[in-house]
């Protein structure tokens, strides 16, 4: 028998060396190349930030201007792609529709699967990027029942996806600065965070050699549980149950009860033992939007206020380290933008998007790299003999 360790959920194994982010849970650090978080979302645009958390630098204004513009170019979707949305049902939850359009692109764009090459790496990487606001747009006017919108390629890639969210083609749609900028920073704070689940999943994907494409379609998947991405969604749902600021006591009950399943969504995180630093520029973020849209009385942030002051004074939270997470506020921000709840996650994939492709670069460049192949504690039956059909009880 092999000597390994048992580790389930992979609590303690390190699957990889990574030079893109580093997080220091107990301190609440989150560094993307070596800069802060707040210091990013405070100063650069998304698709600063994309470029660094790829390319492993802060673009010089050359290089950002080169970027935006490789970017761009990438941004519409194949029109046969058209006719593979119109194959889901209506009602479909656009993660599902996600998963399988972004599966999709791999029998679309032949040329960027060849793996080994690293033109070829790069342009799926730009493809993925630039067709993310397209796909997710798309679900979300197949969704609506309206036509899909374009891409517009003289806006910013946050304005590009209001847009395409937003704009029909009876009426102008005139992006807010405001909405824009925290979409933009939105994107921002959701673009990388190590080995979770669902780059964990992409990592694994593709140390088999899997196309690019296959590999962001399975980090989706893993992304779409509430565990993990969906929890945006699964907060405000919880904020919807909950109702009223009265009932927040019955609540921190039930998510404190052992024998009962229900958990504050939006709480807690494997590695932050402390606030996480997204959450907390995500309040900050949720606040300016509110303003802006005129909607400061939001019933929902007063009482996901109040949630979370009475759980941080709950023994219970605080013994155990929960704190809110980036999930907490977004969904929030999303539904004043008035973005519909199914969507949430889906906004979630389109930024992650960046990390996903990054750190899948970054595996099949490293020499150590090879076949993701955990092992398993064996608990089953031991040999036995084989018992023909006719003797079996
Ligand atoms: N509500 C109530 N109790 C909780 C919660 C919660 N949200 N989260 C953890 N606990 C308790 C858990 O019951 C356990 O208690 P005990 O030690 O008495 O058994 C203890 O805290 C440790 O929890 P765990 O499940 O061992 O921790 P984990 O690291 O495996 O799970 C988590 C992390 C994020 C899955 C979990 O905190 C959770 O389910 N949170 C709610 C879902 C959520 O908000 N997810 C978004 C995560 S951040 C964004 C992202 O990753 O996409």
């Amino acid at each position: 028998q092999d000597i390994f360790t048992y580790d389930p959920g992979f609590t303690s194994t390190g699957s990889c060396k990574s030079a893109i982010t580093y997080i220091d849970g107990d301190e609440g650090v989150l560094l993307h190349r070596g800069y802060a978080i707040a210091d990013l979302a405070e100063n650069c645009e998304f698709l600063e930030v994309a470029y660094l958390i790829l390319k492993g630098e802060l673009p010089n204004p050359e290089q950002k201007a080169k970027f935006e513009k490789d970017i761009i170019r990438h941004s519409m979707l194949n029109e046969q792609i058209n006719f593979f949305y119109r194959g889901f049902r209506r009602d479909a939850h656009p993660m599902a529709v996600m998963c399988g359009v972004v599966g999709a692109m791999a029998a679309f764009y032949h040329d960027s699967t060849d793996i080994n090459d690293p033109h070829q790496r790069m342009i799926a990487s730009y493809r993925l990027i630039a067709k993310m606001p397209t796909v997710t747009g798309w679900a979300y006017k197949y969704m609506q029942g309206q036509p899909f919108m374009y891409p517009q390629n003289g806006l910013s890639y946050a304005e590009n996806f209001l847009h395409l969210m937003f704009a029909t083609p009876c009426e102008q749609y005139k992006v807010s600065p405001v909405l824009a900028k925290a979409m933009d920073r939105i994107l921002i704070l959701h673009a990388d965070h190590e080995q979770n689940a669902s780059t964990s999943t992409v990592r694994l994907a593709g140390s088999s050699g899997a196309n690019p494409f296959a590999c962001i379609a399975a980090g989706i998947a893993s992304l779409w549980g509430p565990a993990h991405g969906g929890a945006n969604e699964a907060v405000l749902n919880m904020l919807g149950e909950i109702g009223s600021v009265e009932r927040i006591p019955e609540f921190i009950k039930k998510a404190k009860d052992k024998d009962d399943p229900f958990r504050l969504m939006g709480f807690g995180h494997r590695v932050y033992k402390n606030y996480d630093p997204r959450a907390k520029i995500m309040q900050k973020t949720c606040h300016e939007v509110l303003d802006e849209l005129g909607v400061q009385d939001e019933p929902l942030l007063k009482l996901a206020m109040e949630l979370e002051r009475i759980a941080l004074e709950d023994d219970y939270f605080v013994s155990r380290k929960l704190f809110p997470n980036v999930d907490f506020y977004s969904g929030i921000i999303f539904r004043a933008m008035g973005i519909p709840t199914q969507m949430f996650t889906s906004l979630f994939a389109l930024a992650r998007t960046v990390g996903w492709i990054a750190q899948w670069n970054e595996m099949l460049t490293d020499p150590d790299q090879k076949i993701g192949r955990p092992r398993q504690l064996y608990v089953g039956e031991p040999q036995r003999a084989f018992i023909p059909l006719d003797k079996r009880a």
